[in-house]
Order: C-alpha cells, then structure tokens, then sequence
C-alpha cells in the first residue's frame, strides 16, 4: 500500500506526464532501468560515452526480454516491439523531446554535477533529471541543474529488474510536480516508490550499513562466515546473509560507503580493521568472483573461500558467539540506525515506509511485518537492554541511541508515534 496517491503531503498536485525518458549511462543500472521503462511502453533514449557502452546497456535489456520469451510470456512480435523503444546515442540528439531523464554514471560527485548542467542546457526548460546515485547529496548534486526544482533522487535497486522498491529522493530545492512525477513514473514501470528526505545512505543503505558493518566485527571476533550467514537466512528469515550481501553490493563499495558514513555520522559507524585488508587481498565480491564466497563462471554462489580469513589476517574461526548474539547484534543495529533516521532526521515519516522500503528494498522477511514491526513485536526495552550489554562487551557503536532510549523509557512503540 502507498499510504499518498502521489507523494506528496497535503497539497494538491499533478504529475507530470512521462512519455520519452532518457537514460544517462548504459552500465549495470542504466540498462536495467532502460529494461524497466520500456517493458511499459516508454520511450527510451539511452546516453553513454561511447557506442560499445550502449551495445552493452541494450544487450542487457534484450537478454531480459529474451528470457521471458523462452519462458513463453512474450512472443517474438512483442521483444521487437519492446527493443525498439530502446535507441542509443552519444550525443544529445532526441533530448529536447525527453520527459525525464534518469542519470546513472560514475558514482563521482564531480562528473555528476557536470554532465548533469549539461544534460539540461539540451532538454526542455521544464523537463525533470533525477540521479540514481546511491551514496551522494542529491541537495549538493542539485547545484549542477539550473533549475535545481527540477531536480531529484530516483534511486533503484540492484538487479532493476527484481527490486520492486525505488526510494524517491526530495532534495532541498525538489518542488511538489517534480516529486509526484518521480512517484508515478516509478509505479508506472512497476515499482514501489517511497518518498524519502536526502541524507547519507537515504534510508535503505543507511540502515543496510550497520548491520553490513556489523557482520564484519563478528568475523573479526571469531564468527564463522557461513555460521552467521545461516542463521540470518534459516533463522531470521533474511533473504541472504551479511556477507553474501555485502559480496553482492560489491566489497569495494562497501568501504567506501562505510567511509563516507564514518564522515558523516562520526563515532557511532566504526569499521572492523579486518575490512582494511580486503582491498589488499582484492576481493571485489560477485563482480570479480572473488569475494567471501566462490562464484562460477555464471555468477552463482558457491561455498566460503576459507581463504578469506588468512587474508584478513584473521586465525581459524572458534565461533565463540551463539547465533541469537549475532542476529541480535545486527538486527538491533539497524532498529537502532533506523530511531534516529525515523525520529530526528525524519528520513520518512512513517514506521510503515520504513518497513515497506526494507521489504521491498532489501527482503527483510515479510512474515515479521517489517524491521520496526518487528522491532515493536519484541519490545524496545529488550532492545535497549540487550544494545547496552553488547555496546559494554564490543564498542560505543552498539549503544542505544537517545532516541530509541527516550521511547523505551515511556514505553512508546514506533507504530504509536
Ligand atoms: N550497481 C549498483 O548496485 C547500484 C545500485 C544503486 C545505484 N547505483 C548507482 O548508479 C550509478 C551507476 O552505477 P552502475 O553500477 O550502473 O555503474 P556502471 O559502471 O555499470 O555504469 C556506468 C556507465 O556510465 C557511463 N558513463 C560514464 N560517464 C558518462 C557520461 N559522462 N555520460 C554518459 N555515460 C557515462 C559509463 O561508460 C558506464 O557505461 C552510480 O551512481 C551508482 O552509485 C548503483
């Protein structure tokens, strides 16, 4: 359920119809999200530096399509059909007549800014960019725009095809039709958006994060990979666990997010020194097929490169920890990330976004309703408790947050705010 029609609260306003849609940056996302868009009869143009990149973005889509002819949900006529709504170039050429236009390049503020000033020298006064970085200010990002209104997050998911959640991103200066044109665009190509406020992380990552990091000061105390993973899988009901995550997000990219949070939040991100090494050991994760799993030729996960532990200059794992430690530690992280994107930065404004983007976006078990209905469900005294022996045991990371303390103290549940 999406609580508003549109995005935006309390005020009435109309989105913006989105017929051509151009894409910035034929890579992993870009060609997902040219996949997306198309499958729904939009016009897509897709922008990249050279023609190869293109041929790589379009392959992408047509290899989606491809499969789901095989499996006889689309004939031949219609992959054609859907192919030819993709067109590349690596000019601007056909950007006057775009709607919108989705830039996913390199991760650099820098080059963003840039080619995002002079995206918009080439389209219609009043037509939208909003970037699908996962890391940077979209409010800073928005200084590139000459209309900076017109400027938002559109930030999807890895694989685009399988992640229904898109956290739609209000930057300072993002005006009401520039919100609720992103908001409808993203359920027209089948997803779930949930408006958020621009911050480090947005809310996805910034609660993925604790719980990644987390992970990685089990192994260093002596956890066993695949013993952890386990439990957050079989026990816990995730998805998959920390370490097969972090191995799919790309282990590269998770310290330098890590670091990039560090600087913004100060003492209460900490990186395990074990994760130092891994740049050294180089260990990517699944893009390279070489990450705290093994990987065939196709990508798929095999079992724990044990040799990861010698590299991280860790010994043999003892798995001095129970299993309930473990989960508690990296659940409880998040629940706690989550009182103060929820309660102080207002990130979203309800408990029921916060549990919908983490179904949607990273899998949290839906039979627990959610991370805060979860988090309600077991009481956030427990929680405090339980954050106070492990923060006295481990580090000042794990300590309650005021916020989670305060509600604790009278007794308030998230979904009572
Ligand atoms: N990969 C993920 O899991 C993921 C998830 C969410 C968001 N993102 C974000 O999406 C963006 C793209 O990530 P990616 O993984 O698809 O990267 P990628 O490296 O696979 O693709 C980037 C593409 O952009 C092209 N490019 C670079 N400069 C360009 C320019 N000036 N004009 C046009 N094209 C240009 C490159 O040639 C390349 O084809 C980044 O901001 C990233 O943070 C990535």
């Amino acid at each position: 359920m999406v609580k508003k029609q549109n995005g935006v609260v309390g005020v009435e306003v109309k989105a913006k119809e989105v017929h051509h849609m151009g894409i910035l940056g034929a890579g992993t996302m870009g060609g997902g999200i040219a996949y997306v868009a198309a499958d729904k009869g939009i016009e897509v143009r897709m922008k990249d530096v050279n023609y190869d990149a293109i041929g790589k973005g379009l392959k992408h889509a047509r290899d989606l399509w491809f499969k789901e002819m095989k499996r006889k949900r689309i004939n031949k006529y219609e992959l054609q059909q859907k192919m030819d709504r993709v067109t590349g170039t690596i000019d601007y050429s056909g950007f006057q007549t775009l709607d919108v236009v989705v830039e996913a390049i390199v991760e650099d503020m820098e080059i963003k800014k840039k080619v995002i000033a002079e995206t918009a020298k080439n389209m219609r006064p009043d037509a939208i960019i909003a970037t699908n970085t996962s890391s940077l200010s979209v409010t800073e990002m928005a200084q590139g725009h000459p209309r900076p209104e017109y400027f938002a997050g559109m930030h999807f998911f890895n694989p685009v095809h399988k992640m229904p959640l898109v956290e739609v991103i209000r930057g300072e200066k993002t005006n009401d039709e520039t919100i609720a044109t992103i908001f409808e665009l993203s359920k027209r190509i089948g997803k779930m958006p949930v408006v958020v406020r621009d911050g480090p992380g947005f809310l996805v990552n910034r609660l993925l994060l604790p719980y990644m990091g987390e992970a990685a000061f089990l192994l260093q105390e002596g956890m066993e990979i695949a013993k952890v993973d386990r439990a957050f899988v079989k026990t816990f009901g995730m998805p998959m666990g920390p370490f097969a995550l972090m191995d799919e997000v790309g282990l590269d990219v998770c310290v330098k997010v890590l670091k990039i949070f560090k600087k913004s939040f100060g003492a209460r991100i900490e990186m395990a020194s074990c994760m130092d090494k891994l740049e050294k050991s180089g260990r990517l994760g699944k893009k390279n097929g070489k990450g705290f799993y093994h990987y065939d030729a196709t990508g798929k996960r095999l079992d724990v490169d044990t040799s990861v532990y010698a590299d991280l200059g860790l010994s043999s794992p003892t798995s001095p920890l129970t299993d309930k430690e473990c989960l508690e530690r990296g659940v409880f992280a998040m629940v706690n990330e989550c009182a103060l994107a929820l309660v102080e930065d207002r990130i979203v404004e309800t408990p029921h976004e916060v549990d919908l983007a983490m179904i949607m976006g990273t899998g949290f078990p839906p039979f627990r309703g959610g991370l805060l209905k979860y988090a309600d469900s077991i009481g956030t005294q427990y929680i405090v408790d339980q954050l106070e022996v492990y923060a006295a045991k481990s580090a000042a990371r794990l300590k309650p947050s005021t916020p989670l303390r305060n509600m604790a103290k009278t007794q308030r549940k998230f979904y009572a705010n």
